[in-house]
């Protein structure tokens, strides 16, 4: 098989940058090791900057979303016993949308079939070859049978996990991290948000987060030390924790119910640079890891293949290596700009076990800053809509 662009994985970055390279004219295909159920059976985060929606548009892959999607112009933060809301749009005249990162990539395959695209489900062994000759290749095992794509490029956006950034050599890479010494544990339940919009909490037992996945569905989070296992949070002891943990009147108005979906996940901050390597490039989890404090992974994920579809089109329409060439230096500098801001938030909201009662006093001097000063909420908010691609 031949194609132009080969992309390994089917998540949200490899489905955008399939539809994306299919609205210029650049044949691609697509390998992803899991089910298509698997891929969409993954619980993650749920909130879109107005350029990833825009992309969705592009794609015509937005139709749901605009049904379905919930707008919100704000953010509440919590700290104190007291609840402060971010006027975000009054400052940036932008909005966020809240829409479940499994219906993305839902509407996102749907898209690919419906144009007909090569998508290869439970492909084994992938594995990237020649990607620093003019001549790269992938080959993969389907079926128990080897099988080989001769390409112009590889598009690596096969996440943190993949095998694109690991058929790197360690001397060509140079990585950055940052783990974090908890974790959060997440709930969904079929109960109705407990406000319309996100609450995010400082409290001295830990973060907690109030957000949603539609106006019958709510998403829940607090923060846990990293070695809790999910087995030692019952449901009405995560309720529990979680009332403890935000303001009077949210305790107040909770609905509760049972969980439809429970786990924990750790935190990271990573980036590996660079994103390009002869012929392959890095897009999204591949390339960097956020902590979702600042819901960006999705989104930079968006905007790397953003970068990436226009560089091949650039290549092959005005027979321009600029863009192929240019493109680590740009996603990077879009990368670590939200990298910082997830960091940023995650510093300030949750309880760090080793650093004392200056730095939770710290947290909420910054906090009060927060509340009080229009230059600094609308810093929070042009990072939190999302800064421009
Ligand atoms: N061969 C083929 N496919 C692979 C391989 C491999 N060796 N390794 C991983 N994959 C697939 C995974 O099964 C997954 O479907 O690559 C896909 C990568 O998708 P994601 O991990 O979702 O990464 P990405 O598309 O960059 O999306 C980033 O997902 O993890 C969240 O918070 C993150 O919201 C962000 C978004
Ligand atoms: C979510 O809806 O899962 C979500 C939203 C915002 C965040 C993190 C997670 O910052």
């Amino acid at each position: 098989m031949r194609t132009k662009v080969a992309i390994i994985g089917a998540g949200p970055a490899g489905l955008l940058l399939g539809q994306l390279l299919h609205a210029y004219g650049v044949d691609n295909v697509i390998l992803e090791r899991q089910t298509p159920e698997y891929v969409l059976g993954r619980i993650r985060a749920g909130l879109l900057e107005e350029g990833t929606v825009a992309l969705l548009e592009k794609v015509a892959a937005a139709g749901r979303l605009h049904q379905e999607g919930l707008i919100h112009h704000g953010i509440e933060l919590a700290f104190d016993g007291a609840r402060h809301r971010i006027d975000m749009h009054a400052t940036t005249g932008k909005t966020v949308t809240i829409y479940g990162q499994t219906e993305v990539t839902l509407d996102l395959m749907n898209a690919r079939k419906a144009a007909g695209l090569t998508s290869i489900y439970s492909a084994a062994e992938v594995k990237p070859h020649d990607f620093d000759t003019d001549h790269p290749r992938v080959t993969y095992v389907k079926d128990g049978v080897a099988h080989e794509i001769q390409c112009d490029f590889i598009a690596g956006c096969d996440g943190f996990h993949g095998v694109s950034r690991a058929s790197v050599p360690a001397s060509a890479l140079k990585t950055y991290e940052r783990v974090y010494p908890f974790g959060w544990l997440g709930i969904l339940s079929e109960t109705p948000p407990v406000s319309p919009e996100l609450i995010y909490s400082n409290h001295e037992r830990g973060f907690a987060l109030c957000t949603m996945r539609s106006t019958k569905r709510s998403r829940y989070y607090v923060q846990c030390p990293l070695d809790d296992h999910v087995d030692q949070w019952s449901d009405q002891r995560f309720w529990d924790e979680l009332r403890r943990r935000v303001d009077q009147k949210a305790a107040d108005e909770m609905v509760i119910g049972p969980s439809i979906e429970k786990s924990i996940a750790p935190l990271r901050s990573f980036v590996a640079e660079p994103m390009r390597f002869g012929r392959m490039f890095l897009a999204g989890d591949a390339s960097h890891i956020v902590p979702p404090t600042g819901a960006k992974g999705l989104n930079l994920a968006a905007s790397d293949v953003h970068y990436l579809s226009q560089a091949f089109r650039e290549f092959y329409d005005d027979k321009s290596s600029a863009g192929i060439d240019g493109y680590s230096a740009r996603a990077l500098a879009r990368v670590w700009k939200a990298v910082r801001f997830s960091w940023w938030m995650t510093s300030m909201l949750h309880r760090f076990p080793d650093e004392g009662d200056f730095a939770a006093r710290i947290q909420i001097a910054e906090l009060n800053y927060l509340v009080s000063s229009q230059a600094a909420s609308t810093s929070l908010s042009e990072n939190y809509v999302g800064l421009p691609f």
